[in-house]
């Protein structure tokens, strides 16, 4: 029988050094104190602490399975004592995303973003985690697509039998709270014609049609929605499984090679580039942005991310590359040229699809200066 192992990303926005920027290293520190001791305890194999923006992210690798409570909770223990010490540095947005008190099993509803994903090791099991700040789940809408249907981005759809049969997309509809699968290459328009409306379509989990072996999984929580209201942009990650019948890891990358537009960047109000960096450009800076997102290679196998002789997880900070310098590059160029827009559409987000707004509160105040105007 193949080994059962699963992979879980769970992330929150806990407070912000300096707005909305980056997570300090003191609570980076303790996601590092506290995932050690779980590891030391034995509930988790590997872990790794870092960060996208202002949102500390936990990657982990166990064998207890998707959606456990142990594992949840041990996440959400950990984001609590880091708002505890945001709140003694005055940090900003201290627990932002801690939405509920009361723990009842399961992040999923309670703010933090969590992506997993069970699988049976293969022979040798790379994977990428993207995380990404200032952005929405939709925003890996379009390199999904390209990299599981677009045969132009992935040679392997077109030249290696293992990936005959196509994939099959989840796409969850987030204001209905309904979700469908649908098969390319033959629904490939369908999809399309679903998950171009990002913010409201968003790819969830992706199969390989022939044997349905799970290939990624994307957090799809949607904290406006939780709350009632806004309390920031739900900044999204997502795994990918790689190689040997799937994607090569180069054919994950490649869309990230020119950067493209999502929803989200300053106030969760506009359209912006989003940016591949490093580990070391994981912040958010100008106008809040331009978005961002970093990723993480590495091989998952025996239950656990490999490692070096010391027990470190052999992580491989894949954006960190001059590869990616003209996507960067881009990305500046277009923010500049949205920014030069200011609050006009397209540079802002139309009014319904806007999360943090005053807008109304500016509606509310004109109410009673309105006045009918002659047909
Ligand atoms: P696999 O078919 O072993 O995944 O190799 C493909 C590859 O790595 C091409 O870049
Ligand atoms: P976050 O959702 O990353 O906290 O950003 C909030 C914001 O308003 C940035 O301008
Ligand atoms: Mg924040
Ligand atoms: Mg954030």
């Amino acid at each position: 029988m193949p080994e059962k192992t699963t992979v879980s990303v769970i992330k929150c926005d806990i407070g912000s050094l300096a707005g909305h920027h980056t997570v300090p290293k003191p609570l980076l520190d303790i996601g590092e104190k506290c995932l050690k001791k779980a590891q030391k305890s034995g509930l988790i194999n590997s872990y790794y602490v870092f960060n996208a923006g202002d949102d500390l992210e936990f990657l982990m690798v166990h064998k207890k399975g998707e959606n456990n409570p142990d594992i949840h909770k041990l996440a959400w223990d950990t984001f609590l004592e880091a708002v505890e010490k945001a709140k003694s540095l005055k940090l900003y947005g201290a627990g932002q995303d801690i939405l509920r008190t009361a723990f009842s099993g399961n992040v999923r509803g309670m703010g933090p973003g969590v992506a997993e994903m069970e699988i049976e090791e293969r022979g040798s099991d790379p994977f990428v985690v993207f995380a990404a700040d200032k952005t929405e789940p939709g925003a890996f809408n379009y390199p999904m697509f390209k990299i599981f249907a677009d045969p132009s981005n992935t040679a392997g759809l077109v030249i290696d039998p293992g990936m005959a049969g196509g994939f099959k997309f989840e796409v969850l509809d987030v204001m209905e709270n309904k979700k469908v699968v649908l098969k390319c290459p033959e629904e490939m328009y369908d999809l399309i014609a679903l998950i171009g409306t990002p913010g409201r379509y968003v790819v969830s989990r992706v199969w390989r049609a022939r044997d349905d072996l799970i290939c990624a999984a994307t957090s799809t929580t949607r904290l406006s929605l939780i709350a009632g209201k806004y309390v920031g942009k739900d900044d999204p990650v997502s795994i990918v499984r790689a190689q040997h019948g799937l994607p090569a890891l180069g054919e994950i990358l490649v869309p990230f090679m020119h950067t493209y537009f999502v929803e989200g960047w300053m106030r969760g109000s506009h359209w912006g580039p989003l940016m591949p960096v490093g580990l070391k450009d994981s912040k958010c800076t100008a106008f809040d942005g331009p978005p961002r997102i970093v990723a993480l290679g590495f091989q998952v196998g025996h239950g656990k991310i490999a490692s070096d002789d010391n027990g470190d997880p052999l992580i491989s900070d894949l954006f960190d590359d001059p590869a990616f310098d003209l996507a960067r590059r881009e990305a500046v160029e277009y923010a500049v040229a949205l920014r030069r827009m200011g609050e006009f559409e397209p540079a802002r987000l139309s009014a319904e699809t806007m999360e943090y707004t005053t807008l109304p509160k500016v509606l509310e105040k004109l109410k009673d200066k309105f006045v009918g105007a002659e047909s």
